[in-house]
């Protein structure tokens, strides 16, 4: 039987640690320590196309779009909260960006800590609720496709080995 949400589940353990080393970073902060320019830059790339452009897109151009096309085998539909909570994680980075061009430390923390908890939040959603309703609605035949187009995704996104270097940023962990 296949599996096609085994792969995302991974990426979240990749995100999550992600999250950890930037809710120690604004630990630090409020202990005093200066913003790390460079840190966050990192961090904001990481979310930006490991997160968003390369799991995100992989779970709104792919997977929900399998589930929808299978919406009555689901006692709920739990997509557009999903891809709502996507769209508050970007309003969080925005804030990032904003208070680390304007040294705001106050900013950084807040929006820092709210895309933090946000993902969180949503992770535990989507590998414990979501996901399995997934593997339940979607047909085995399609399972298969799925698989290929994630395939696809990662082709598109690795050139010169781009998405295992962005979980470089971990190994400070
Ligand atoms: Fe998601
Ligand atoms: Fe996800």
């Amino acid at each position: 039987m296949q599996n096609v949400t085994d792969i995302l589940s991974d990426e979240h353990r990749n995100i999550m640690g992600v999250i950890e080393l930037i809710l120690n970073e604004c630990e630090e902060i409020e202990k005093g320590k200066a913003i790390d320019a460079a840190f966050f830059e990192q961090a904001i790339d990481f979310i930006k196309n490991y997160a968003d452009k390369f799991h995100h897109a992989k779970e709104e151009d792919i997977l929900f779009i399998a589930m929808l096309e299978n919406e009555d085998c689901m006692h709920c539909n739990p997509v557009p909260v999903m891809l709502h909570e996507h769209e508050e994680g970007r309003d969080f980075v925005r804030g990032m960006e904003d208070g680390l061009s304007g040294s705001d430390k106050e900013k950084v923390i807040e929006n820092a800590r709210g895309y933090s908890f946000l993902l969180m939040d949503h992770i535990y959603k989507e590998d414990h609720i979501l996901y399995p309703m997934a593997e339940q609605a979607i047909p085995e035949e399609e399972k298969e496709k799925i698989l290929l187009q994630y395939d696809a995704v990662l082709k598109e996104h690795n050139t010169g080995g781009r998405i295992s270097s962005y979980l470089n940023l971990l190994a400070r962990a």
